[in-house]
């Protein structure tokens, strides 16, 4: 099939590399020259596991092109996808500004009949605001072309982002005419060969769909970090209360994992998108708001903890920090929890040493405005450090030279974010360890 895709981010890439690994035709664009210069030359420009390789692979089999014009996509798909970003506005709300200025453009410039997939995380009612821009771009130019908009949202993990593409545990698809629907089917029967895991609904089921999917894995995650910090104020250790409660089969290991809260592009900016989308329609939903509440608080309970251990007054103190992406495996730092806890630190005196495996360049830029002493290896971190804080659990954290970490340190604290480690054993070797969710 000929796809043309618009956006060429996590997920724009990621789609058109795997569509053209299934022997389709793609054009990726984005209005961002220098991401298309580097995607042309091979460079990509974002690091996500098995991409670059996908990328390389079907560009020089001619598969995968990209392009900074609409044109070359519209020229010859018969599929487009909206793939932009779709970021949080200054009210909470989805800011659809990228998305309809795609929709007006594909008016503007579509040369035959098409099928247009809106894969942006989008608020309900979205496919109509498309269908009636381009509509409205067609008209202007006096032209009887004909379209169809689909919701296809997309579900993958920033990490895994391949894997989940490749082997989705469903694909939804909204669509309101059959022959659309056939269509997104046939492009996705590659993806879903033993097991059909194809969804079909209507449109605004479909784009209702993801954000139920995001508010239910952020309210699980919000919902262990509060039972953490009531584990705290209870002396129980959440490290026993979340295994005891995931062996229920109902509740289950995934997503109850304590930390210091959640971050990345979509769960926060999705989880408030839902409040305004439900408060825009007269309901207030009350449980989750207070998923995001529970979130924001807890992004500071590596601080707190902190000073817990030190006073408010950091002057003085070097900290170093492991891991700065917002979870491993990425080099997206989009509201990652490093970005608060070393906001709070630097601003209460303290000097920050970091350090992680793939994000630095990114860290730099989010946190250009803040002095960071970057370090190009975990253990340059700890020279003369007063504590240690796990901030993203990279693989590379799991297993460190606790004697080389306890002869750089001044200090003896290490405050785990992400709590990898058993208590004893890091006890044993002259740590005073921190937790979260356990009574210190
Ligand atoms: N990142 C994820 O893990 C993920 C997962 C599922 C869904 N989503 C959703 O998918 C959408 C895209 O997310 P992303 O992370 O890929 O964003 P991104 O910011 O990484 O990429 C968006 C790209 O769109 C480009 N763009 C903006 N306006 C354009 C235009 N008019 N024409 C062509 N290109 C344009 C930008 O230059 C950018 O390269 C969002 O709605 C997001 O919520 C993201």
């Amino acid at each position: 099939m000929k796809v043309g895709i618009i956006g060429s981010g996590y997920v724009g890439l990621v789609a058109a590399a795997c569509f053209s690994e299934m022997g389709n035709d793609i054009v990726c664009v984005d209005v961002d020259q220098s991401k298309i210069e580097k995607l042309k030359e091979g460079i990509i420009p974002i690091y996500e596991p098995g991409l670059s390789a996908l990328v390389r692979g079907n560009v020089s089999k001619g598969s995968l092109r990209f392009s900074i014009d609409i044109n070359d996509a519209l020229s010859v798909s018969e599929v487009v996808f909206i793939a932009v970003g779709t970021p949080m506005g200054d009210d909470g709300s989805a800011d659809l500004k990228y998305v309809l200025q795609v929709a007006q453009s594909i008016g503007e410039n579509m040369k035959s009949n098409l099928v247009i997939v809106n894969k942006s995380t989008v608020p309900v009612g979205t496919a109509d605001k498309v269908k009636e821009t381009v509509q409205s771009a067609l008209n202007n130019r006096n032209s009887n072309l004909r379209f169809n908009v689909v919701s296809n949202p997309e579900f993958l993990k920033e990490g895994a982002a391949i894997n989940d593409f490749m082997h989705p545990d469903r694909v939804v698809v909204g669509a309101d005419d059959e022959s659309a629907m056939q269509l997104m089917r046939n492009l996705y029967d590659p993806f879903t060969f033993s097991n059909d895991r194809f969804i079909g609904m209507d449109i605004r089921s479909a784009e209702m769909t993801k954000y139920a999917a995001n508010a239910m894995l952020a309210t699980k995650i919000s919902f262990i970090n509060e039972i953490a910090n009531i584990c705290e104020s209870v002396g129980a250790d959440v490290n026993h209360v979340r295994t005891g409660i995931g062996s229920d089969r109902r509740i289950g290991y995934q997503f109850i994992y304590p930390g210091c809260g959640y971050g990345g592009s979509c769960f926060p900016k999705d989880v408030q998108a839902l409040v305004n989308i439900a408060n825009d329609h007269g309901y207030n939903p009350e449980l989750i708001s207070s998923v995001e509440r529970v979130n924001k608080a807890q992004k500071q309970v590596l601080f707190s903890k902190l000073v817990g251990q030190f006073g408010d007054n950091l002057k003085g103190k070097k900290i170093a920090v492991w891991g700065l992406s917002f979870k491993p495996e990425t080099d997206d730092m989009r509201e990652a929890p490093s970005i608060d806890l070393i906001q709070s630190i630097v601003k209460a005196g303290g000097e920050v040493s970091a350090y992680d495996p793939k994000a630095m360049d990114e860290a730099k830029f989010y946190l250009k405005h803040i002095k960071v002493n970057y370090c190009n290896d975990k253990y340059t971190t700890l020279d003369d450090a007063d504590a240690l804080i796990l901030v993203t659990e990279w693989k590379e954290f799991r297993s460190p030279n606790f004697a080389l970490i306890k002869s750089k340190m001044h200090g003896n604290l290490f405050i785990d974010g992400r709590n990898q480690f058993k208590s004893d054993y890091i006890q044993s070797k002259g740590f005073k360890y921190i937790q979260i969710g356990v009574k210190s």
